[in-house]
């Protein structure tokens, strides 16, 4: 008889989680942040206010944000230590494993000064970790690409900031700059946080313990990168990729009804959302605005992604099965258009996510907290005696 887990996120030791943050109503498809609607979010907000409002429950003034993406500046370079770390790698190692490695060695690098219990220790590590994530992102696609690193610009903003550590953008049109980084801070805006997901309970659950909050966030990276999670838009891309053309859909739309193929629609469904989910319809009119204004509106990926979901959300199984497409079902398609290899495109959902991790973890400990301790249905043998 086989033993087996079970664990409900929404699970922790003694009470279930409990958190201001994030609230998503999977039947209604609607997800607010601090109460803020994602969609307006999208509109009016930007990526590092909406930090802000995750980390401290209110928008920002104008003084306090640009303090805010002031201090994020000033925390943005990565210690030496942790870029011999990351030239340490292959340049075919998946970028995901390197941004594992390389926010666990952050906990390296900031243990000594870094104390759970003092509110300004947790303020900095944030800016730190915010600051960071783009820049290590950057320095990972330039390693695999073997091209030098390029420093974070206290001139540009987050965004801007990340496409030229990534691509060196300095010599191309501001009106395309203009156009890539705002479609940048949109994915970095939608990916921000989204409640008890895999990858944030995991980052929970670790930091239960006590953990240096860094190696909790490199916990996070590990759960996020799996395709069932965070790793789905990179499925997807190849997906379509596989698919190759509209004529093929069918096919792969039989084969994800199949119940004997293990094949599944990547960006398509979700654990919570029974509903289009409210992130997929900002990330798809992104896709649409990215790829008009760089001329690629015919792209023949863009063509698939939206026939297979005219045909999903027609077809009787997914509408049964309440399939929609999520998250991960346009982003892809505008981090290819940006030049994003399909390889880090978790890594960016990771930099998104990185401050939801991490509001949910200051959530946690900045009260009394005990560590987490998940409970199994024990359906293995009862006690019996060893053989005489
Ligand atoms: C993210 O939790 C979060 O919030 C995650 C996330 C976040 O922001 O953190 O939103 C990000 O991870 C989005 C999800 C990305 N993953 C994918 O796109 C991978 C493809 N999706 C599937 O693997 C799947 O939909 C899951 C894993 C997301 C959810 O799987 P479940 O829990 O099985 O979904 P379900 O219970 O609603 O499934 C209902 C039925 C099942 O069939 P039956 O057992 O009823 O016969 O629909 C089937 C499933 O097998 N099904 C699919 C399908 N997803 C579910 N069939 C075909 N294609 C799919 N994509």
């Amino acid at each position: 008889k086989k033993g087996f887990f079970t664990y409900d996120p929404g699970f922790m030791s003694t009470a279930p989680c409990e958190s201001k943050i994030t609230f998503i109503d999977g039947a209604k498809g609607v997800l607010l942040h601090r109460g803020y609607p994602i969609d307006q979010l999208a509109e009016h907000s930007d990526y590092l206010e909406t930090c802000y409002l995750l980390l401290n429950g209110e928008l920002p003034s104008k003084e306090q944000k640009a303090t805010f993406a002031d201090e994020v500046k000033k925390h943005s370079k990565v210690d030496d230590s942790v870029a011999q770390i990351i030239k340490g790698f292959s340049r075919n190692a998946h970028p995901m494993a390197i941004m594992g490695s390389a926010v666990n060695a952050l906990a390296a690098v900031y243990h000594e000064e870094t104390d759970i219990t003092s509110e300004e220790s947790r303020r900095v590590t944030a800016y730190r970790l915010i600051g960071q994530m783009p820049t290590l992102a950057a320095m990972a696609h330039k390693h695999r690409q073997g091209e030098e690193f390029i420093a974070p610009d206290a001139d540009l903003a987050y965004a801007e900031n990340y496409l030229n550590m990534t691509f060196g953008t300095a010599g191309q049109s501001p009106k395309v700059n203009q156009v890539l980084a705002k479609a940048m801070d949109r994915i970095f805006l939608l990916h921000a946080d989204h409640e008890q997901n895999a990858s944030t309970s995991t980052v929970r659950l670790s930091g239960s313990s006590g953990t240096n909050p860094f190696a909790a966030i490199a916990a996070g990276i590990a759960t996020l990168w799996g395709p069932a999670h965070g790793g789905a838009n990179e499925a997807v891309l190849n997906m379509l990729e596989e698919i190759g053309s509209v004529d093929n859909i069918d096919t792969y739309v039989a084969k994800a009804k199949d119940k004997n193929d293990p094949f599944r629609l990547m960006g398509f469904g979700h654990r919570v959302y029974k509903n289009f989910d409210p992130r997929a319809k900002v990330m798809k009119q992104a896709a649409d605005e990215v790829l008009s204004e760089l001329g690629l509106e015919n792209d023949p990926l863009l063509a698939i992604a939206k026939r297979l979901e005219k045909i999903a959300l027609e077809d009787e199984y997914f509408i049964q099965k309440k399939l929609y497409p999520n998250v991960d079902f346009y982003s892809g398609i505008i981090m290819k258009a940006i030049g994003i290899p399909t390889e880090a495109f978790t890594v960016i959902f990771a930099t998104g996510r990185a401050v939801g991790w991490y509001a949910h973890w200051q959530e946690m400990v900045s009260a009394p907290y005990k560590i987490g301790r998940p409970r199994q249905l024990y359906t293995g043998y009862s006690k019996r005696d060893y053989p005489a």
